[in-house]
């Protein structure tokens, strides 16, 4: 096997550096995948930035990204039942390379259909998506709503909460465009919101009055506050992403009469306790559906790794439907 490999790396200035690293070495309860295909995520391009030495940022040098598909090529001691050459796809820090090592615990095994391509832009996706649903005691018969809903990872949770049983799946977006493709994922009602919407009204209007049972935050900022009286009595909100920024003004009064359960997520590699249980649970109740075709990823581009500008700046325009997808021959 060679011994360096191509990764794209933080930490060298504003954008991503195309580099021949060593390939790492798999150690205890770890598999070394030979990655085939990687998809970026809106996370991505923070992390660029926090690492830029030419603009205060930290300098220090790592690998990027985190979603890869491809298959295991080395497994360590004590690191499951995995075989070399097993399909797999997953999650994981340092993915943006040709090798990665993973802990064996957060790997999945990638369905026989699904081609690494593909593949790679569901796992952020069904660990997020799923794991927020699970978060927020989500059952079948229950009425979701999910904003942002256009987001890479918001278009897997339309798919999710329907193949769970969702009564109803209501979907925002701030993009006429965008609306049609959320009512083909599985969204009942699609809520274009503008500036001057009010988002609680439509939903009320759209569950004859009744709120919803579970929100799927995306967007935080007012689209967040306008989420409470959304919700019905006793409903859970749980806020995924910030996209309109970190800071809301929320109606307590809302909050306590409504009985409402407020919930953050961040489902980070360090809080194992928490995540590999949401991946148990993934493996036996959403896999089966993606192995159906009841959930499939949404691609946007697929580049190689060579085209790593091109990537970055498509990820930037926020014109993407779906992953950015970047290839390792
Ligand atoms: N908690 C976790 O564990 C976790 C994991 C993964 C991602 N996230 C977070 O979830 C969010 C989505 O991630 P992603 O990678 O799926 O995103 P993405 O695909 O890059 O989302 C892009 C879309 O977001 C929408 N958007 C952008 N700015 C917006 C704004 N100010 N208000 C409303 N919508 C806006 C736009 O859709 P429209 O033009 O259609 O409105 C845009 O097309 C990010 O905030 C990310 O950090 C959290």
């Amino acid at each position: 096997m060679t011994h360096t490999m191509k990764a794209l790396l933080l930490g060298r200035g504003p954008e991503w550096i195309l580099d021949d690293v060593p390939v790492p070495t798999p150690g205890p309860g770890e598999v070394l995948i030979r990655n085939r295909a990687s998809a970026t995520n809106n996370a991505d391009l923070p992390m660029l930035d926090e690492a830029d030495p030419t603009h205060g940022g930290t300098g220090k040098e790592s690998i990027a990204g985190f979603e890869y598909a491809g298959e295991i090529a080395a497994v360590g001691h004590g690191a499951g039942d995995w075989k070399v050459g097993d399909p797999v796809m997953g999650t994981f820090p340092a993915s943006f390379a040709a090798y990665l090592v993973a802990d064996h615990r957060f790997v999945l095994p990638r369905p026989q259909h699904l081609g690494p391509e593909t593949a790679c832009a569901l796992p952020t996706a069904l660990l997020t998506e799923f794991g927020a649903l699970t978060v927020a005691e989500f059952r079948a018969g229950q009425c979701v709503l999910i904003t942002g809903a256009s987001t890479g990872i918001g278009m897997i949770g339309i798919q999710i909460a329907n193949a769970l049983g969702a009564s109803k799946v209501i979907a925002t977006t701030r993009s006429t465009e965008k609306a049609d493709r959320l009512g083909e994922l599985g969204a009942d009602t699609v809520i274009v919101t503008a500036t001057g919407t009010d988002l609680a009204r439509a939903v009320l209007t759209a569950t004859g009055d009744q709120g919803v049972d579970v929100v799927l935050d995306h967007v935080a900022g007012d689209t967040f506050a306008a989420c409470l009286p959304a919700t019905a009595l006793d409903g859970r909100v749980v806020n995924i992403g910030r996209l309109a920024g970190p800071a809301s003004t929320i109606d307590l009064d809302i909050l306590s009469f409504r009985h409402l359960t407020v919930h953050g997520v961040s489902f980070g590699f360090s809080r194992e306790w928490e995540t590999v249980p949401i991946l148990e649970g993934l493996r036996a109740d959403v896999l089966p559906a993606v192995d159906r075709g009841e959930i499939a990823s949404v691609v946007d581009t697929v580049l190689s790794v060579e085209q790593y500008r091109e990537a970055a700046d498509r990820l930037r325009s926020g014109k993407a439907v779906g992953k950015v997808v970047l290839t390792f021959a």
